[in-house]
C-alpha cells in the first residue's frame, strides 16, 4: 500500500524513520484511526479536531490545520484505491528526531508526520442474530490519568488488551479503585439497563472517542432511546441487561459475555439492534 511520510508518499515497505525519532525513543506522539467505507470517511472533522487538540495539549508543534489533514487523508484513501474497500487510516505526528535521546522536549525539531491505511471489515449486519459478538475480561484500569490523551504510548493499553486476549476474550474492560467502569484497552463501553444506555462520563479516565459522541448525539437526536452519561458501578455493568463497546473499527459491538458469564440472557439485545440501526443511519452525517 502507499504510506505517506513527512510529506512524501511511498510504498508502506520503504517507509524509513530514524531510531532517535522520540515516538519510538518515548512513545511520545499522538495518533488517529480514521475508518473510510467505499471512500466515505467517519466522524473525519472530529477524528482531526481531537488530535490537532492532542498536539496542542503535549506541545507538538504542527502548522497542518484542519482542512490540510482532511485532503491529506482523502488523497491518501483515493491512493489507495479507497473508493472500492473499506480502508482505516492510521495517522501518526510524534515530536520528532532530536540529536540525542534527552526527556525535555527539544527546540527546532520537526515532527515527524506518518500515515498508512489498512483493510477493515465490512460493518456488521443490523440483526442480533447475526452480529458477531464480544466477549470480555475485566482488569483494574493500571494505565496512566491522562487518558483523554490519545498518546502513542500504548504499553498500558497492549498490556490490558493482552489480558484479555491471552484468556480467550477480545478486549478487557477496565474500573478504576473505585469499582467505576472506565472503557476498554482499546474501546468505549455502555450499559444497558431497562431500556437506559448508559455511559461513563467524558473525563481524564476516558478517551473521548469519536464513535460514542456519535453514538450519543444520534441517539439523542432520534429520541427514542434515553441515554445517560454518568458514573457506572462494576455491580451495574455485571447486573447490565446489555453491555456494549464501541471503536472507529468495531462500531457498536455487543458483549455478550463478561469474565465467563453471560450478559443479561446470553444473547445480543434488543437495544443493540435499535441503536445500531440509529447509529448506522447517522454516521456519515
Ligand atoms: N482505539 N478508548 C480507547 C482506549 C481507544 O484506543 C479507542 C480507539 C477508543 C474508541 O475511540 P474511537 O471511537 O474514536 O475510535 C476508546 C483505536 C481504534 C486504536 O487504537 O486502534
Amino acid at each position: 500500500s502507499i504510506a505517506y511520510l513527512n510529506g512524501e508518499y511511498l510504498p508502506l515497505e520503504e517507509a524509513r524513520i530514524s531510531p532517535l525519532d522520540r515516538g519510538f525513543l518515548f512513545g511520545d506522539g499522538i495518533y488517529e484511526v480514521i475508518p473510510y467505507y467505499a471512500g466515505k470517511p467517519v466522524g473525519l472533522v472530529a477524528h482531526i479536531e481531537r488530535m490537532i487538540d492532542g498536539l496542542a495539549a503535549v506541545e507538538i508543534q504542527s502548522k497542518t490545520t484542519l482542512e490540510q489533514w482532511s485532503a491529506l487523508l482523502n488523497d491518501l484513501i483515493s491512493r489507495n484505491g479507497g473508493a472500492e474497500k473499506n480502508l482505516g487510516v492510521y495517522v501518526h505526528v510524534s515530536r520528532g528526531a532530536d540529536v540525542k535521546r534527552f526527556h525535555a522536549y527539544p527546540e527546532n525539531v520537526e515532527p515527524t508526520v506518518f500515515c498508512f491505511t489498512f483493510d477493515i471489515k465490512d460493518p456488521e449486519p443490523v440483526d442480533r442474530t447475526a452480529v458477531h459478538a464480544y466477549t470480555v475480561t475485566t482488569a483494574q484500569d493500571l494505565r496512566w490519568r491522562r487518558c483523554h490523551i490519545k498518546s502513542t504510548a500504548l504499553l498500558g493499553n497492549v498490556m490490558h488488551f493482552q489480558q484479555g486476549y491471552a484468556s480467550g476474550n477480545s478486549e478487557c474492560l477496565l474500573y478504576n479503585d473505585k469499582n467505576e467502569l472506565t472503557e476498554g484497552s482499546s474501546v468505549n463501553a455502555y450499559i444497558v439497563k431497562d431500556g437506559v444506555v448508559i455511559t461513563p462520563i467524558q473525563d481524564n479516565q476516558i478517551l473521548p472517542g469519536i464513535t460514542r459522541r456519535i453514538i450519543i448525539d444520534s441517539l439523542k437526536e432520534e429520541g427514542s432511546i434515553k441515554v445517560e452519561e454518568r458514573t457506572v458501578t462494576m455491580d451495574e455493568v455485571y447486573a447490565a441487561d446489555e453491555v456494549w463497546i464501541s471503536s472507529s473499527s468495531k462500531e457498536i459491538a455487543p458483549v455478550t459475555q463478561i469474565d465467563g458469564k453471560p450478559v443479561g440472557d446470553g444473547t445480543v439485545g434488543e437495544v443493540w439492534e435499535k441503536a445500531f440501526r440509529i447509529y448506522t443511519d447517522a454516521k456519515f452525517t
